[in-house]
């Protein structure tokens, strides 16, 4: 199994992801879209255990991914989960699940082959300012899969989808760059929708009952999501282009 620790970044800041992903050093005051970016990178806030990155990261091999999660055992698991990805081997317990819900949908272990998933890296912390992370710019897209709902209204600055943190993640990314949220969570869906209507921008997708459309999105699951699919409940998902 390839070292568990590879796949975590220590130190994360503005100016580490190009030495990451490609070793190379990106030259002083080079803006991010010149330091041998070619590449696209992806973030998910919140990642939990990394089923999702794992897929994409698997099926894309042209980019790159980053998960975010702030509790240190979960994290854990999702680099156990890529080491073995990248081993060719089975996911554990999580892996051997069949997904009852869709025969559309490989394992990461299935996508991952042999080779490794150089594209895929963690960080254990919880995010609040994405200045101290990324640069302006840097990112291709953000995913916020099944964030936490925290449902009493004095705690709404807390929620990932706050209108001010929406702001913060659009500074890190490129132009065409997006936000795509998934939820079981409706209220959270509802303040979701008004915080990107009070950031001036328009959904591009958007669907109550993500697996009873015909959105691409529905095609890659996570954890939480298959576990509220099996459940019955109704998937809602929003995306902004910016
Ligand atoms: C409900 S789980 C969803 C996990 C995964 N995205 C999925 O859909 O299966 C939400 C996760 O987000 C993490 N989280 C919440 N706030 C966060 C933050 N500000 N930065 C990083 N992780 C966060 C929590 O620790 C938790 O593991």
């Amino acid at each position: 199994m390839q070292a568990v620790r590879e796949y975590l970044v220590e130190e994360p800041g503005p100016d580490v992801w190009t030495q990451v992903f490609t070793g190379q050093q990106r030259l002083a005051g080079a803006r991010a879209s010149e330091a041998g970016a070619s590449r696209d990178l992806y973030l998910e806030i919140g990642c939990g255990r990394g089923d999702f990155l794992l897929q994409l990261a698997s099926q894309h091999p042209e980019n790159d991914y980053i998960g975010i999660e702030g509790q240190a055992s979960v994290v854990l698991r999702a680099m156990e989960k890529a080491a073995a990805a990248g081993d060719g081997a089975a996911l554990g317990e999580d892996a051997g699940e069949e997904d009852a819900t869709s025969g559309e949908e490989a394992t990461a272990a299935e996508d991952a082959g042999a080779g490794g998933l150089p594209n895929l890296r963690f960080v254990c912390a919880f995010v609040n300012s994405m200045e101290d992370l990324f640069a302006p710019g840097s990112l291709s897209g953000i995913y916020l899969n099944f964030s936490d709902p925290w449902p009493k209204s004095r705690h709404a600055k807390r929620r990932l989808t706050y209108r001010g943190r929406l702001r913060d993640y659009a500074r890190t990314l490129k132009p065409g760059g997006f936000i795509a949220v998934k939820t079981d969570n409706d209220a959270l869906f509802d303040f979701t929708l008004e915080e990107i209507e009070a950031c001036g921008w328009t959904p591009e997708e958007m669907s109550r009952d993500l697996h009873e459309s015909d959105l691409p999105a529905r095609l890659v699951t996570t954890e939480y999501e298959k576990k509220f699919r099996a459940a019955g409940k109704n998937i809602n998902y929003v995306k902004v282009v910016l």
